[in-house]
């Protein structure tokens, strides 16, 4: 495909999430870019394993573990917004703003079709991963879908159970809570209106995860998901630091949002 044939088809996409090089220069205007992330965090040497990443969105965990080498890289999501874990009272408008923005994961098979990736997707949510089904895999990478979760200790169980060597869990952190009690686990509770629900402290995820069945490896690492091109930052004005969801929104653009990267093994 030519340069300007690909800026068509990046331009098919109204609302791209991850930001990724489609080929030199040639970049989505991602929500999000964790790019810097993924370098921080994921094995530079990922050759021969099967790897899989859980709730892939437009992909770009996986097609990073793929160019580090894995020889078989497994995505799946869950395509239908209509089927992710809304609280009850969840309104329709805001449903359908999702599901519009979601476009049904077409994102990712342009970017796949893009780089001649390998990435194979399924549409399968993480409470269903079966071994029986699905294989198991050597690295299993779990990233900002625990918050989205009402029942993040039975999805790692359900990633553990396909977990035959190690599992990458980046997730959302309440930095506030971390910092005030860093021994402490504490989650704070959203669970209105939109596909949010527990943010923890660090101490918090450490222990969801054990609860899912995984032993810690070593102390989890921080990181900031980076705002990309697509996300609009709010200005500074005083209007938007009077409420709390508008200094959550500029802390978000500005730092980037809380996430820690904790590395585990079934135990
Ligand atoms: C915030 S995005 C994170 C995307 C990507 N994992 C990352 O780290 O950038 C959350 C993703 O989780 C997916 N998702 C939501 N509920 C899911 C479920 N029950 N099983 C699998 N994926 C799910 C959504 O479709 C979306 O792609």
């Amino acid at each position: 495909m030519d340069n300007d044939a690909l800026r068509a088809r990046i331009g098919e996409v109204t609302d791209w999430y991850h930001t990724i090089e489609l080929a030199p220069g040639i970049v989505t205007p991602g929500y999000i870019d964790m790019r810097k992330a993924a370098d921080k965090v994921l094995p530079e040497d990922m050759s021969g394993t099967r790897a899989l990443d859980i709730g892939t969105f437009d992909g770009v965990w996986a097609f990073e573990m793929e160019k580090r080498g894995a020889a078989e890289v497994v995505a799946i999501d869950l395509l239908d917004p209509l089927q992710w874990d809304w609280p009850h009272g969840s309104d329709a408008d805001v449903i359908d703003q999702v599901g519009r923005r979601k476009a049904g994961g077409v994102g990712f098979e342009i970017a796949r079709d893009a780089m001649g990736s390998s990435v194979e997707r399924h549409a399968l949510s993480v409470y269903d991963l079966d071994p029986e089904d699905i294989g198991t895999f050597d690295f299993v990478y779990v990233g900002s879908l625990l918050l989205h979760l009402r029942d993040p200790v039975l999805a790692l169980e359900r990633a553990r159970a396909v977990c035959a060597g190690e599992a990458l869990i980046v997730d959302a952190v309440d930095a506030g809570l971390s910092a005030l009690f860093r021994k402490r686990p504490l989650a704070g509770l959203d669970g209105r209106g939109r596909p949010w629900w527990w943010k923890p402290n660090v101490a918090g995820l450490v222990r969801m995860i054990e609860a899912g069945g995984f032993e810690v490896l070593d102390q989890p690492a921080r990181v900031r998901m980076k705002a990309g091109a697509g996300q609009r930052r709010p200005p500074l004005r005083p209007s938007v630091l009077r409420t709390r969801a508008g200094r959550e929104q500029l802390a978000l653009t500005s730092l980037g949002g809380a996430h820690a990267a904790v590395r585990a093994r079934p135990r």
